[in-house]
């Protein structure tokens, strides 16, 4: 269940009596657990807390063996509980650990970044890194409770606002809105004068909660959240390569960027110009040039070959949006069209 509290230690006090688990444990990281932690309340109620390192580079099979290590020696049983306090890589890992701890135990998210607020932290996808391939080891695996606090939005950077944002655009963009750019922009308007962006939050997240009642484990609808990842996870990979790394965030709205372009040019969608021009230029005016040269573009086809979502090795696989605002899963498009989409990327 999603909770929006706005006291969080008496929403997390209520939940734990629910659950009643014969231990509780907390998962940080370092940020975290001096920021973080201290509103929630459960240091105070005495729970053990593990803290793992910051960064996405900790997010592998040495910290999950930690965190197992901490629950046994904590005397974790079936009956215990794991409370997330922490973004996305504390989620997808703690949330990989509860899945994994004696066949499966209880967890809690606590989201702190907006990105996990909207994405990470729902769903039930957990798991870590492995091989230098991202998000290649997990499980589905759902949080008893994921309890949002706008709160924690306070500790973050404009970069990580921006980041966390650009899940929300997807969800306006995938939700069949017949007004996607008005919203867009309302929650852009939001964001820019710092009014409290509660309720833009909340629908985003039941926007994802619904996909995933109707498909958790990604076998149909589910793949809709994936809009923008085909482009964005091969630009973020390239910019990994490169070592000049961006957040998550900024590649997907860059992947949207191209994808809305392929939605406008393939015959099958036929995306109206007008939310073509409209998503495409918000995006551009909030996350700036997208930092590619076609000097890159194989490289990047040759990344989107690899994604985990394609069904085949020659074919990559988008969802696109149609002229009706519904998504297409599944779609495919030729070399020449993804390079110009490239191009248009490059050009906004
Ligand atoms: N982040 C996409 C999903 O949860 O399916």
């Amino acid at each position: 269940m999603i909770i929006s509290a706005t006291d969080i230690r008496q929403a997390l006090d209520e939940r734990l009596q629910d659950i009643d688990a014969d231990r509780t444990f907390v998962l940080c990281d370092e940020h975290t657990a001096r920021l973080c932690l201290p509103p929630t309340g459960l240091q105070a109620r005495g729970c053990p807390v593990i803290t793992i390192a910051p960064g996405d580079e900790g997010k592998n099979l040495d910290t999950l063996a930690t965190v197992w290590q901490a629950l046994t020696e904590g005397g974790a049983t079936r009956h215990s509980l794991v409370v997330n306090v922490g973004g996305g890589v504390v989620t997808d890992i703690g949330g990989f650990a509860a899945a994994t701890f004696k066949r499966g135990i209880r967890y809690i998210n606590i989201p702190t970044t907006l990105l996990a607020m909207v994405d990470a932290a729902t769903g039930g996808k957990t798991g870590i890194n492995f091989g230098g391939l991202k998000n290649e080891v997990g499980a589905f695996h759902l949080p008893e409770h994921v309890v949002l606090w706008a709160g924690f939005l306070d500790t973050l950077d404009k970069e990580n606002l921006l980041s966390g944002m650009a899940e929300m655009f997807k969800h306006i963009l995938i939700s069949g809105d017949s007004q996607p750019v008005a919203r867009m922009e309302a929650l852009a308007d939001t964001f820019a004068q710092g009014r409290d962006a509660t309720d833009l939050i909340r629908q985003s997240v039941a926007i994802k909660e619904r996909i995933v009642a109707a498909d958790p484990t990604e076998k149909g609808l589910r793949k809709a959240l994936n809009f923008g990842h085909t482009i964005g996870h091969a630009i973020e990979s390239l910019l990994l390569e490169k070592h000049t790394p961006v957040l998550h965030g900024y590649a997907v709205a860059w992947g949207m960027t191209g994808e809305l372009y392929l939605s406008h040019i393939t015959t099958d969608t036929q995306l109206p110009i007008g939310t073509l021009r409209g998503a495409t230029r918000l995006l551009s005016e909030l996350y700036g040039p997208c930092p590619v040269s076609c000097n890159d573009y194989e490289r990047l086809y040759a990344l989107m070959l690899h994604d985990k979502k394609n069904l085949s090795a020659t074919d990559v696989r988008f969802v696109l949006l149609d002229a009706g605002a519904d998504v297409r899963l599944d779609s495919t498009a030729s070399r020449e069209a993804i390079f110009e989409a490239l191009d248009f990327i490059r050009e906004r």
